[in-house]
């Protein structure tokens, strides 16, 4: 019999009515409570802080979503002694407790569902339809993470007749997780959790941006039976406290989702041996991507549009997991581009408050001038077939699409993280899948085929973490897609798959002469 599959949590269903009519009761309860302060929480208590950051609505810049309390150095020092403080009583807790309440922070998240929702669609920006996916993934994350540790806390038993040999694994010891705003919710709560559950005492420095739903998960995590100093929650400035963070010697290792460039920076600042260090830091480092889909001759192109358009401005491309480069075979390549640019007019622009809205803001005003920028390159090396006019206000960039993209192009080769599509001519489908693979990063990858060679070559020459065939190629789930990249996209094991707890753990091993 083939396994059972994982029972992830159902997203909402928004075509019945009574889904819709919450999901707007909770847009205006939230909204009632926006522009409250959140502080950092270091030992269990909310402490309070000199330097403050707005964390604004992208739709709207003027409506303040809350006023965030920025920890210092020395409040992130305080942090670190009360989870090294906390350590000895939290990796004695039992797998199947710490289990417990990760399984209370699902249930929580579930009840909580239509509100999570709407701080994401304030604060980041997210449309309901892009937001409510990743509360079931938090929720998955949750799930999934206690059965896992419960798996390995089982260890191995290698035992020889005269002697027993027992393999099992223990917590690292204090884990700093920096995470990044484009997945505030998913991403912020899976990387903590996984630290907290295999016994770490876990720090969450969420991205300024977002930290107001990071204070949501850190009240759930709180109310599921955290203890005091085992979880803390530190908003902050990542480029000084969070470089603090990941260098001081009693940190154990660095659970990071992020830019290129900061992950490569904090891999070489975590490999540092520093006064006062007895381990070396591990590191997992996910990143960036330039992730491009294949179109050949014999794709179903009503199947590859769609995909297409999905997968390049869903979030408004903020996803690492985006398309951002379409490889279309020369035999279909004007057909392609014909349906694909009808197809992205239709999205609708605007607030992500709106039910029609298909396509909301960008984060913020840096990153609406970075990729303004990056369109201007466009202009300069390539065709523009398409630019979508956005509404005034708020951090908007239009759906934007590029023809006739050399595969070296600027707009070819580096993350954008925008809605900019860059379309690119393959001779054939060896020169599609060269071009695929000419480039830094290695995280998602997809083909739109129905030649089963072409199918089957992917599969073995297609250098991407994540590949889909015939499908859009964002939206991985838990335990069915476990999700991560290689060479520039980051290092470390897959999140949601059966080796990511490992990384949070050191195995040892005991041999007894019986
Ligand atoms: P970012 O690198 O700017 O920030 C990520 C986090 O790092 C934030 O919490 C920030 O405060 C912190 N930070 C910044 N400088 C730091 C420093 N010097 N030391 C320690 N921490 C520091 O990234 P972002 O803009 O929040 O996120 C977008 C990026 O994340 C994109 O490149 C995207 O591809 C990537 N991403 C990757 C994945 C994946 O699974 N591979 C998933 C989501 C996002
Ligand atoms: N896990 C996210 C996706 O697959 C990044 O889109």
């Amino acid at each position: 019999l083939p396994p059972t599959p994982y029972p992830n949590a159902p997203d909402l269903d928004f075509a019945i009515a009574t889904k819709r009519s919450q999901a707007t009761e909770a847009l205006k309860t939230v909204h009632a409570q926006l522009g409250q302060r959140y502080n950092p929480i270091i030992n269990g208590a909310a402490v309070d802080t000199e330097a403050t950051a707005d964390s604004v609505n992208p739709s709207k810049p003027a409506e303040l979503v809350g006023k965030l309390g920025l920890a210092s150095q020395e409040q992130a020092d305080a942090a670190i002694a009360a989870a090294k403080a906390a350590f000895p009583a939290w990796a004695a807790t039992t797998a199947k407790e710490r289990g417990a309440i990760l399984r209370r922070a699902a249930d929580l998240m579930e009840e909580r569902r239509h509100e999570l929702n709407a701080w994401m669609v304030y604060e980041v920006g997210k449309p309901l339809g892009q937001a409510d996916p990743e509360v079931s993934e938090a929720i998955d994350f949750c799930r999934y993470y206690a059965d896992e540790m419960e798996r390995l806390d089982a260890g191995y038993a290698y035992d020889y007749p005269g002697e027993t040999n027992r393999y099992r694994y223990f917590p690292r010891g204090i884990a700093v997780v920096i995470s990044p705003w484009n997945f505030p919710l998913a991403i912020a709560t899976g990387m903590t959790v996984a630290a907290l559950v295999t016994g770490n005492c876990t720090i969450l420095k969420p991205a300024e941006n977002s930290a107001v739903i990071a204070a949501k998960i850190a009240e759930i995590l709180i109310e599921a039976g955290m203890p005091p100093g085992v979880f803390q929650y530190l908003p902050a400035r990542g480029s000084t406290v969070g470089a603090h963070l990941v260098n001081h010697p009693d940190v154990h290792m660095i659970a990071f989702t992020g830019s290129r460039e900061v992950g490569c920076r904090i891999y070489a600042d975590a490999a540092q041996w520093r006064p006062g260090q007895r381990h070396l830091k591990r590191v997992i480092a996910e990143m960036g991507g330039k992730n491009g889909i294949i179109i050949d001759e014999s794709a179903d192109l009503d199947q590859a549009v769609q995909g297409v358009v999905y997968s390049a401005f869903g979030y408004s491309g903020q996803k690492c997991s985006a398309c951002s480069r379409a490889i279309v075979v020369a035999s279909v390549y004007d057909t392609f581009v014909h349906r694909l640019v009808e197809a992205t007019c239709s999205l609708n622009v605007g607030e992500a408050v709106k039910p029609s809205t298909k396509v909301g803001p960008v984060i913020d005003a840096n990153a609406q001038a970075k990729i303004k920028e990056y369109i201007e390159k466009g202009k300069a090396e390539a065709t523009l077939a398409l630019e979508m006019p956005t509404p005034a206000d708020g951090y908007f960039v239009g759906p934007t699409v590029f023809t006739n993209v050399k595969p070296d192009a600027v707009i070819a080769q580096e993350e954008i993280f925008g809605p900019v599509l860059a379309v690119i001519k393959a001779n054939d489908f060896d020169d599609a899948l060269r071009i695929a693979n000419d480039t830094d990063y290695g995280l998602t990858g997809g083909l739109y085929s129905r030649t089963p060679s072409h199918i089957e070559r992917v599969q073995n020459e297609f250098a991407v973490g994540n590949l889909y065939i015939n499908r859009g190629i964002t939206g991985a789930i838990v335990s069915r897609q476990p999700f991560g990249g290689f060479k520039m996209s980051g290092v470390g094991s897959k999140a949601g798959g059966p080796d990511y707890l490992l990384q949070f753990l050191e195995p040892r091993h005991v041999s007894e002469n019986v």
